[in-house]
């Protein structure tokens, strides 16, 4: 069972500029929820019980998310608002809040090492802040990484997703052992490849488990070009020394929502606004009529 997941937020969030000059992209809306209140939902509907935020300036307010609000919630019980009551009170969730900062931005790989004492001699889960998981994020893909990492004894497990093979530069892209099924070993990994030295199509999509020896292989990463410490190095490493590496790859009709970038973000937007219960088919019809104008 794994009951910790780190939840790195430090990021600039520069390609959502000027949006995140001083919100943090996590806190963007999807619809009607900060993109970070999805990823903690479907964290905990996967059996999560703790979390680490690894956060850095100008995230607070991803805290105070979180955080009791008595006098709100004086107000939704007076008004008798019990849905909304549900949705911004966090206290009933079985899951624990924990808060750290990076001090400077040094890649993914560094934030994942400000997790190191929370984690302790546990495998922990690492779920990044800006992508959702299924519609209303709705996934159990974290279930199926921890039976991977448990059934095949795995230091590492990662979830990927076939995207088109042009766009192999914006991603982590893992190159199979030797076939591709539900759940398959791997043998390398590239970040963010050009698509003629991509080695598949396979990108790593935001949900990794580890055994805390990657804390080590990270240590043993050299910064890049851009002095960051890139994680996909340190999973190469755990590959070279000949550790289990596994990939789960997310299902048809498990999309992962990216949140990183404007196109993608609206599209996310619009996705979720369209499914949503209560105002889905009214802006539907918005929808068609601004089409129809167009
Ligand atoms: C990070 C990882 C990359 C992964 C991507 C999406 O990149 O470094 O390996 O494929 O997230 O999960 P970023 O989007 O932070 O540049």
């Amino acid at each position: 069972m794994i009951k910790s997941a780190l939840i790195p937020v430090a990021g600039h969030g520069t390609r959502l500029l000027p949006a995140t000059k001083s919100q943090p992209k996590e806190m963007l809306p999807v619809a009607r929820k900060p993109i970070v209140q999805y990823v903690v939902e479907e964290l905990v509907s996967n059996g999560i019980q703790q979390l680490l935020f690894i956060t850095g300036r100008n995230k607070a307010s991803i805290e105070n998310h979180f955080d009791d609000d008595p006098e709100l919630y004086r107000m939704l019980t007076e008004t008798n608002r019990q849905e909304l009551l549900e949705e911004t009170n966090f206290k009933d969730l079985a899951v624990h809040f924990f808060y750290t900062r990076q001090r400077v931005q040094r890649g993914l790989g560094d934030a994942v090492l400000c997790g190191e004492n929370f984690a302790g001699e546990e495998p922990f889960l690492l779920a990044l802040g800006d992508s959702i998981l299924g519609l209303h994020a709705k996934s159990n893909v974290v279930t199926r990484l921890v039976e991977v990492f448990e059934s095949q004894q795995a230091s590492c497990v990662v979830a990927v997703e076939e995207v088109p093979l042009q766009e192999t530069a914006f991603y982590g892209i893992v190159q199979p052992q030797d076939g591709v099924g539900d759940h398959f070993p791997i043998s390398n990994l590239v970040e963010k490849p050009k698509p003629q030295d991509a080695p598949s199509n396979l990108a790593i999509a935001g949900r990794y488990i580890f055994s805390p020896l990657i804390f080590d292989m990270i240590r043993r990463v050299k910064p890049d070009k851009r002095g960051e410490i890139q994680l996909t190095d340190a999973i190469q490493l755990l590959c070279e020394e000949g550790q289990r590496v596994m990939a789960v790859r997310l299902q048809p009709g498990e999309k992962r929502y990216d949140i990183g970038n404007f196109p993608s973000y609206f599209e996310s937007f619009v996705e979720f606004a369209l499914a949503d219960p209560l105002y889905g088919a009214e802006f539907r019809k918005m929808l068609d009529r601004l089409l129809a104008k167009a």
